[in-house]
């Protein structure tokens, strides 16, 4: 079954120009997006929702942080993410015309699927599931439903569950903007225009292929693993859409490689975890040429200056300049909103070169489960 793999996180990590591809299937050809993707009473509810609150667990969550600033810059509607297992057991202020979004690969989670119950008691109409099992609990629960098309996903480690969710957010989003009236004919100042939609499209579509240059990059990641695997911590810094990019890195690396990392905003770091920056301290920082790159490098700066060594993702474009105590590894292409879901397939393979120097066992990570079905 692994076929030329090692192990299914790697296989699994591979396969996914191919589970985008299938995830979004639905656009060869279309000349437009469809409200029906998400099911037969979408189109209802996509144009009467104000607001979005998505509820989901571990990785599943950070596919929803992304989102928020897709929602936020390109709908215009209002987005909160919050943890499943902390929203159910919280009192809450329900909005009937809020659109609740559980997303879960597995779909038997059962924080997630508590919250959804409890989403649904508080007098929440418009629920949607974004799952990778058919079949599963979440999705027999909610009035609307897309499957992503990822695969069974056996390694513990998510990865190709996260980036074909990002795929499906992204459709939602584009859907959510044309139904909140940002997508019309004529080009607006603010707005989304029939142009953008197609410009999007199009770049959904070649994103397999964009995929596919960034694991061409293993060799390059596998090399800067070896630095990684005798440190204790690690630092992962971000900006914007790419910080939850960051917290999916630092995950990936502590669950499977037992570094102790952590996640931070940029902008966070002179609030605090400066002050455990030190040689021994490798700092991954996810920077692509966007409009932060300018004060993420003020904050790469700061770094240095205390000797902590920077392991930086850019891409073609980023103007950042190797030097003493600073790695670039550049991803090929620019990828404008739709960049998370490339840097992350970097973030994956390095946690997965660290994990196999360590000699740890990759698929099956100790104390964790594939589905986490008990709260
Ligand atoms: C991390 C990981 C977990 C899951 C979480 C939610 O690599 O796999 O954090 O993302 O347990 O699982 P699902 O998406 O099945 O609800």
């Amino acid at each position: 079954e692994l076929g030329q793999y090692r192990h299914f996180m790697q296989k699994e990590i591979f396969e996914q120009p191919q589970a985008l591809g299938n995830t979004l299937e639905m656009l060869s050809g279309a000349g437009c997006l469809q409200p029906g993707i998400f099911g037969a009473d979408a189109a209802g509810v996509l144009t009467d929702v104000d607001s979005v609150l998505i509820l989901a667990c571990g990785t599943s969550s950070y596919a929803g942080n992304t989102a928020r600033y897709w929602i936020e810059q390109l709908a215009g509607l209002p987005c909160n993410v919050e943890i499943a297992s902390e929203y159910r057991y919280r009192v809450s202020v329900a909005n009937p015309r809020q659109l609740v979004v559980v997303i879960s690969q597995s779909g038997e989670t059962a924080d997630t699927l508590a919250a959804l119950h409890h989403a649904k008691s508080l007098g929440h109409r418009h629920t949607l599931a974004i799952c990778n099992v058919p079949e599963s609990a979440i999705v027999r629960e909610t009035s609307l439903r897309f499957i992503t098309r990822a695969g069974p996903e056996i390694g513990v480690a998510s990865t190709k569950a996260f980036t074909t969710q990002l795929s499906a957010l992204f459709l939602l989003t584009l859907l959510l903007a044309k139904g909140n009236g940002r997508l019309t004919d004529a080009r607006s100042d603010d707005g989304l225009d029939a142009s953008q939609e197609q410009d999007f499209l199009a770049e959904l579509r070649h994103l397999p292929v964009a995929v596919e240059k960034v694991l061409a990059l293993e060799p390059e990641i596998e090399a800067w693993a070896q630095r990684f695997a005798d440190k204790q911590h690690a630092l992962f810094l971000g900006r914007g859409r790419h910080y939850p990019i960051a917290q999916e890195g630092a995950l990936k690396l502590k669950e499977i490689s037992y570094i102790h990392a952590e996640a931070y905003p940029a902008g966070e770091l002179k609030h605090g975890p400066l002050a455990l920056v030190d040689a021994e301290m490798p700092v991954v920082v996810i920077a692509p040429n966007d409009e932060l790159l300018e004060k993420l490098k003020a904050n790469m700066q700061e770094v240095s200056a205390r000797g902590g060594e920077l392991f930086v993702f850019a891409d073609g474009c980023s103007k950042v300049a190797e030097s003493e105590g600073i790695n670039i590894l550049r991803l090929p292409e620019h990828y404008g909103l739709l960049s998370p879901v490339l840097h992350v397939v970097a973030q994956q393979l390095l946690a997965y070169h660290v994990a196999l120097v360590k000699g740890t066992d990759v698929d099956k990570p100790r104390n964790l489960a594939k589905s986490v079905t008990v709260e």
